[in-house]
């Protein structure tokens, strides 16, 4: 009787879905026919895409005070690419799927590299936009420089050993490497315009923070924090995980990818991703680090999802006494903690919580190989592959009314969520800042990570929505994946064909000071014996 009514009710839901489906339908052709009949006669503009204009007129909606410059760039379908690639069969498909044999070439020319990883190289061609600069002699505690000729690596400065921690001089270390396996596997038909394309003088910058103008790990999201410097140029470089990470729970980024695709590949395919994934949202980290921008960020978590059914959230409790090094997420080197998690077992769960730090987390594109939802508040800093990510604002979704549905079901009328004092009822709203970082916002069908509340107050009814919404959680999570490792973007193909990208950019623009150069350097096979100077 009542299995009956629930299916009448299931029909009746499907028709006014339907009816729904065809009611946008008709609305949203309108609409775009409409939009495209009044570019046309008002801006006369063909190079508009319909993208573009979805963004714009949606922020203008929902931004209030906010008003970004109209970003008419093309808008290159990312995803779309890399599972066209994924699904394409020998029959039809319309990109080549990326095999082993194209993601381990690291000889791939400069044009083939674009067009196997549309989008790779944004980073760089936007700080390229930005036009020449100086380059200016490094003081003696200041950024590692080098030189470039004919393909070959000379160290001009280098700091001292003794000045720097021993994650950065790995650090350091990682990104020479890094660069000279990059121009060592140059294809030979780049070869004729070393010379050419490739000599300049590199500033290397391998702290956490920006500054300057050097190849870093990153930068601020907010347009707002640019350096007023017009020569400030930050040209964003792979992580230095991407050579090695000497952290007993992550390795390499090998290492993890291929303990991660087996897990993915053997445990959870198909149905398995819903049955056999642990349901909770997952955290390790150490509460006491954090950042500036966010300084409560950590503790927040922790209280709002510690012992929670939903969650599996823990500080990391150190097994010895601390010590200064960390990996931009408060985990040291040289010690262990007893209830730590290697770097794939995160991918065991449906949603992977991810806290940046001072700046980045260099866990970053670790979770991102998992095809689990990855749920953070807006981030805040970029890596050199952080604006393939389409957020899903959980404050575009309807959280209240699932949590009242949700209440009636259980039967419960009062509320006991926890409920921070500055969180309003209804959840909470973008800052401007936030907005100016991410001006385009994703459906929950297109979208695959999730941005909570900055002080994590919706993070329960997000991973509860999400539960209740099993299709949308598990094509978040698969484009996650999809797009990371099916797109390749993680791969060494990718980072051998971005250096060379880098430093032709950089090379192209960078004008080092004159008269401030003027030796040879110390040649990278003899630099790399020692490693530095003490
Ligand atoms: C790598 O790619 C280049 C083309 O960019 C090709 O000439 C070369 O044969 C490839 N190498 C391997 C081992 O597949
Ligand atoms: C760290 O501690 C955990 C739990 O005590 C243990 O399973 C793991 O093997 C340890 N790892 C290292 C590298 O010592």
């Amino acid at each position: 009787m009542r299995r009956d009514m629930n299916i009448t009710n299931l029909k009746k839901y499907r028709q006014r879905r339907r009816l729904v489906k065809l009611a946008s339908i008709v609305l949203v052709s309108g609409l775009t026919i409409w939009s495209l009949l009044h570019f046309f006669f008002w801006h006369g503009s063909s190079s508009v895409s319909p993208a573009s204009f979805f963004s714009s007129s949606k922020t203008a909606q929902e931004g209030g005070t906010f008003n970004p410059s109209l970003d008419q760039e093309k808008e290159i379908d990312y995803e779309t690419v890399a599972s066209s690639r994924a699904k394409s069969s020998p029959r039809g498909g319309s990109m080549p799927k990326l095999t082993d044999e194209i993601l381990s070439n690291l000889s791939l020319d400069s044009e083939t590299c674009r067009a196997t990883f549309p989008g790779l190289m944004k980073e760089i061609d936007d700080t390229v936009a930005k036009g020449p600069f100086k380059v200016k002699r490094s003081s003696d505690l200041g950024p590692m420089q080098v030189r470039i000729k004919k393909g070959r690596i000379y160290v001009l400065h280098a700091q001292r050993k003794r000045d720097l921690s021993r994650e950065m001089v790995n650090s350091r270390t990682a990104a020479l490497h890094q660069l000279h396996r990059a121009l060592l596997t140059l294809p030979p038909s780049d070869r004729s315009s070393i010379s050419s394309e490739f000599d300049t003088i590199l500033t290397i910058n391998i702290l956490d923070t920006p500054f300057g103008t050097a190849l870093q790990y990153t930068r601020n999201a907010d347009p707002v924090h640019a350096p007023s410097d017009p020569d400030a140029r930050t040209f964003l470089i792979p992580h230095f995980s991407f050579w090695a990470w000497d952290l007993p729970f992550i390795g390499s980024i090998s290492r993890a990818a291929a303990a991660i695709t087996q897990l993915e590949e053997t445990q959870f395919q198909g149905n398995r991703w819903h049955s056999h994934k642990d349901p909770r949202a997952v955290w390790r980290g150490t509460t006491w680090f954090n950042s500036i921008h966010n300084p409560q960020l950590r503790y927040k978590l922790v209280s709002t999802a510690k012992n929670k059914p939903w969650a599996d959230v823990q500080g990391l409790e150190w097994s010895s006494s601390s010590s200064t090094n960390s990996d931009g997420n408060g985990n040291t080197n040289t010690k262990n903690a007893s209830n730590s998690l290697a770097i794939e077992d995160f991918c065991k769960y449906k949603y992977v919580l991810h806290t940046e730090g001072i700046s980045y987390s260099g866990r970053f594109q670790f979770l991102q190989m998992c095809a689990s939802v990855t749920i953070t508040p807006p981030i805040q800093w970029m890596q050199h592959t952080t604006h393939l990510v389409r957020p899903l604002f959980s404050s575009d979704l309807d959280l209240d009314k699932a949590r009242s549905l949700r209440k009636r079901r259980d039967g419960k009328t009062k509320d006991t969520r926890a409920k921070p004092g500055n969180a309003k009822e209804g959840g909470w709203t973008p800052h401007v800042r936030h907005e100016r970082a991410w001006p385009r916002r994703y459906e929950p069908n297109e979208a695959n990570i999730v941005f909570v509340s900055p002080d994590w107050s919706d993070l329960e009814d997000t991973v509860h929505w999400l539960e209740e919404h099993p299709k949308v959680a598990e094509g978040i999570a698969r484009r996650q994946r999809e797009l990371f490792v099916g797109g390749g973007y993680f791969s060494p193909a990718a980072e051998a064909c971005y250096w060379r990208e880098l430093v032709r950019g950089w090379a192209k623009m960078a004008r080092p000071e004159k008269g401030e150069f003027e030796e040879l350097g110390v040649p990278y096979e003899e630099f790399v014996l020692s490693n530095g100077w003490d």
